[in-house]
């Protein structure tokens, strides 16, 4: 398994670009299973969980193409999506334990062909995650459901029936699946507390240029007069505001100055509010976010994980970092998940001073220093907290579990490189395991 080997000490300076979305591509993919026609994705990051979700849709029997391409002058890829006819209509454990996204195929598949069986995930590293939610949402809509052998078996007589959902919690995943089964019902679906993250927008976005009828896009109430048939689109992904706000995380704990090209601020609003409270200067220009902590000395500020437009969970444990690099102390409290405080013993080992209450919430101080450690992560976000951490740690750190970046930060070293920092990709040494 191969290792990020970084060398700390480097404030960061220059331009990265940003890529496009991970968790709006991976719902788009399977959108292209409501259409019988090409749907067509461009700005798509390249990514393990990427190449995870079109194994899953190849296995389905979806026909995929990809080329080379170029957004605002940065080398990107564009695929292409055609699902005529159905070779299968299940997704495989296999598949789902790598990716719990693949649960996006029940959706589409239920909308379209009436049926689906899709392994159940399971919990994670984050969290338990149970999708009780997505699926007394399709049960409202006419599906039966029915849990075996690990397995949902979800099956519709016909068409899914419009109907009014209050969703019980705020879900991104519950709220993309509903919308993709809900195009294609008989009658209008009203969602009510659906979730707003800017990736549902996206899906929204491409399902509407499909032909779909959705209306309240960034609103909590989504209303979708169902069609009959969708045909084929072309969509460019949006920004991924997650690597946006880890890249201008790393500007800040290095006290260096990074643009940010094609992040989208409006989408990225109380991190960057969290960061101007710290102490960082913030440049939004039409097409980037100008992040410079250079000669800034940066004081502690408590945060609070909620559901967009509140300060996103994903990127709790980068700003726990940062918040190490801080005068004073700062409080962060986990409100969505259960067990995302994974990065703390880690950050521990570096010299950091964190005191974890609960499952809920942390008291970060700053500390004068970090040192480098090999150090592990168990989950993507986490990941990215510790190279932030080795990022400005004395000596060397070495990041093992690699894989968990490659699910969703593309060309990591490379974009960190570009900006001067000193880190590589070494291959697997069993003593770090
Ligand atoms: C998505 C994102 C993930 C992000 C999360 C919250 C993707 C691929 N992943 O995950 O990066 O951290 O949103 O912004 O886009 N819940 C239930 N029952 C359900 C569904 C969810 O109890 O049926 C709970 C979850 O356990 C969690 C909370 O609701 O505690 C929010 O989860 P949800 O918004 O569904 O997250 P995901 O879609 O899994």
């Amino acid at each position: 398994m191969d290792k990020i080997k970084i060398r700390g000490g480097k404030p960061l300076e220059g331009k990265i670009f940003i890529s496009g979305a991970k968790n709006a591509a991976l719902p788009l993919i399977c959108a292209s299973l409501l259409t019988d026609e090409t749907v067509t994705l461009t700005n798509m990051p390249m990514l393990s969980d990427i190449k995870a979700m079109n194994a899953l849709l190849q296995q389905l029997g979806t026909k995929i193409n990809d080329f080379d391409d170029f957004v605002d002058g940065h080398a990107t890829k564009t695929y292409s999506y055609r699902t005529k006819d159905i070779e299968s209509l299940t997704a495989p454990y296999d598949y789902v334990r790598k990716m719990r996204a693949s649960y996006y195929v029940l959706g589409p598949l239920l909308a379209r062909f009436g049926k689906c069986e899709l392994s159940l995930p399971g919990g994670c590293a984050i969290g338990a995650r149970p999708m009780d939610i997505h699926l007394s949402s399709l049960e409202k809509m006419g599906a039966k459901i029915e849990i075996k052998n690990g397995y949902i078996y979800a099956q519709s007589d016909g068409r899914l029936k419009g109907t009014h959902i209050l969703f019980s919690g705020v879900s991104v995943g519950a709220t993309c699946n509903l919308l993709m089964a809900a195009v294609l019902a008989e009658g209008t679906t009203v969602l009510e507390n659906a979730a707003k993250e800017p990736e549902i927008g996206d899906l929204a976005k491409l399902l509407n240029a499909m032909g779909a009828k959705i209306q309240g896009i960034g609103t909590s109430i989504l209303t979708i007069e169902g069609v009959d048939k969708l045909h084929g689109a072309v969509h460019k992904i949006i920004a991924d505001r997650i690597e946006a706000g880890s890249y201008a995380v790393a500007a800040a704990i290095t006290r260096g100055k990074i643009e940010l090209i094609n992040a989208k601020s409006e989408t990225l609003r109380q991190p960057l509010q969290v960061l101007k409270d710290m102490g960082v200067h913030i440049v939004e220009t039409p097409n980037s976010i100008i992040v410079d902590a250079k000669g800034c000395n940066l004081v502690g500020k408590d945060i609070m994980t909620e559901p967009f437009p509140g300060f996103p969970t994903d990127l709790q444990a980068q700003f726990m970092a940062l918040m190490l690099t801080a005068d004073g102390a700062s409080m962060v409290t986990e409100t969505i998940f259960e067990n995302r405080f994974m990065h703390v013993p880690e950050l521990l080992r570096m010299g950091a001073n964190i005191n974890v209450h609960g499952h809920a919430s942390a008291i970060v101080r700053g500390v004068k220093k970090l040192s480098g450690a090999p150090v592990m992560a168990t989950d993507l976000r986490a990941s990215f907290a510790l190279v932030l951490a080795g990022l400005i740690a004395e000596g060397e750190t070495v990041v093992n579990r690699v894989y968990h970046l490659d699910r969703g930060y593309e060309k990591l070293e490379e974009k960190l490189k570009g900006v001067g920092a000193d880190i590589e990709r070494v291959k697997g040494d069993d003593n770090y395991e």
